[in-house]
């Protein structure tokens, strides 16, 4: 009876796993979902740790342990999520990320230990008495966490800036080299002799968190977030290896779901870059190396405008398109540039949005960051919708975007975001471009949208920007 509830619970948190993933593809429904999928886990956490019965009917006892770690864990996830600036989302997403696939390595090698002590008296080597699947599970949850885990921190490092870019020449040929002997080693391990198989269980587990050091250590920044995302496919299949191991199905699911969102998502983000994957992991975007081979540098003359006129275009204007980008996020100009909006609306302005997928920082940034300032969603455009649009917009406001407009990634085959879709904002009549200079964005290029004839460059902070604009339309 009690298991019987306990799989009621696991079914009630897999179900919550899948609505939640569901409700979170909608800026409308995301917040909900989040805490639907949470409430579904809370009671798969609880249901395991009050009702979970082993075969010869043992339930868990260290409850000292398990509310220790939970509280712990509950306090400084709850003060780092409120603490956390949206601009520094990804890197604490990468953070947790880590701490999933430590956790998925642990499981494993508590596993290990479990499976070790039972027989290494009693056989020469693992193979006589471990059955190879159960081996594979344990090496493969090992490995694929480890990795996660070394990578995941890495790339918290690079993101707030605590580690540098750094690759050599030969390192792709040096990583796959340490991949190659991971793998070997994991083999070895289950043919080795039973008395020593532990030490080479330690090197298959320390050396893959070399590997997932190696691993990202050489990729670009601006690519960051796609390496993210596929770390937490990672960590998502780990934990899948766990829930086989553990025969938990809640576990499986939650990996299962994690990993295939995980790699959907990279698959994506690839997309709206117009790259593979495999360029983005060896193709060192966004480093000093790739800011050296930027194609041509354009330069040449731009044209400035104040605030009185960029207010008077603006206000007597029948349609006006804003790009948001990431300086829009760092600048936190959110809610002014919704007031923005209003203004321009009372005075019969017609105002949308063109979002741009990989605009700021981390998938659905400018979404989120629109949406904690209460703009209605019918006003945010995809990219394909707002690219229809620029041919008969007055005027597009560009708010901290760079890269996401640059139309180097059209015209210029040697630019290292070329073949990536970009918001065409070129099609509109005029242009204006906040930013606070005339330095490159997170590709690190210049854009020759700057110099063209219809755009004017109208400098400063984005909020205070925004702030002398409102105040100057509302004069008007
Ligand atoms: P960026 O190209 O990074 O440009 C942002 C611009 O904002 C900068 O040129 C900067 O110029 C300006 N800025 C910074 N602070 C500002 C402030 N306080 N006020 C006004 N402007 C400010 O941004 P984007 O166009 O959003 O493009 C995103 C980039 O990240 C792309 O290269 C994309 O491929 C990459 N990326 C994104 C993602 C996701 S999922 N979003 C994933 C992978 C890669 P100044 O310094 O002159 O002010």
């Amino acid at each position: 009876m009690q298991l019987d509830i306990l799989t009621v619970c696991y079914l009630i948190g897999s179900v919550t796993f899948i609505l939640g993933l569901k409700m979170l593809s909608n800026p409308a429904t995301a917040r909900k979902g989040n805490l639907i999928a949470a409430g579904g886990m809370g009671i798969a956490i609880f249901g395991t740790i009050f009702l979970y019965q082993t075969d010869n009917g043992k339930g868990l006892h260290n409850y000292v342990w398990i509310f220790s770690g939970l509280i712990i864990g509950s306090i400084i996830g709850t003060l780092a999520a409120k603490k956390v600036k949206m601009t520094s989302m990804p890197e604490m997403v990468s953070l947790f990320n880590g701490m999933g696939g430590a956790c998925a390595a642990l499981i494993s090698a508590v596993e290990f230990d479990h499976v070790y002590r039972e027989f290494r008296l009693d056989t020469n080597s693992f193979a006589d008495s471990v059955p190879f699947v159960h081996y594979f599970t344990i090496s493969a949850g090992a490995i694929i966490g480890g990795i996660s885990f070394a990578g995941s921190i890495i790339a918290w490092g690079k993101l707030n800036g605590r580690i540098k870019d750094f690759s050599f020449n030969g390192q792709h040929i040096l990583n796959l080299l340490v991949l190659g002997f991971v793998l070997s080693i994991a083999g070895f391990t289950y043919w080795s002799h039973a008395s020593i198989t532990n030490i080479w269980f330690l090197i298959t587990l320390l050396s893959a968190f070399v590997y997932g050091v190696l691993f990202v250590l050489p990729i670009g920044g601006a690519d960051m977030p796609v390496v993210i995302s596929l770390l937490n496919s990672f960590t998502g299949i780990a934990a899948a290896f766990g829930g086989f191991l553990y025969n938990n199905k809640v576990m499986l699911t939650g990996g299962i779901l994690v990993g295939a969102a995980g790699t959907l998502l990279t698959m994506l983000m690839c997309k709206a870059m117009n790259r593979s994957l495999m360029n983005v992991l060896i193709g060192s975007f966004g480093t000093k190396n790739a800011k050296a081979t930027v194609g041509k540098q354009q330069g040449g003359n731009y044209k400035e405008i104040t605030i009185n006129d960029t207010a008077t275009c603006m206000a007597y204007a029948n349609k006006v398109m804003i790009v948001p980008g990431y300086g829009l996020a760092v600048a936190q100009a959110q809610h002014v540039c919704h007031e923005l909006e209003k203004i321009l609306d009372e005075k019969g302005v017609q105002v949308s949005y063109a979002i741009h997928p990989v605009a700021g920082r981390m998938p659905g940034h400018m979404n989120v960051l629109l949406a904690e300032a209460d703009v209605s969603y019918d006003k945010l455009l995809e990219m394909e919708q707002a690219n229809d649009e620029f041919k008969t917009t007055d005027v597009v406001l560009i708010l901290g975007a760079n890269d996401v407009v640059n139309p180097a990634a059209k015209s210029d085959a040697a630019s290292p975001i070329y073949g990536m879709p970009i918001l065409e904002v070129e099609l509109a009549k005029s242009v204006i471009v906040n930013k606070r200079s005339m330095k490159p964005g997170y590709a690190g290029i210049e854009n020759d949208l700057f110099f063209q004839p219809k755009t004017s460059m109208l400098f400063g902070d984005a909020k205070k920007v925004l702030q002398q604009l409102v105040s100057e339309i509302k004069n008007l």
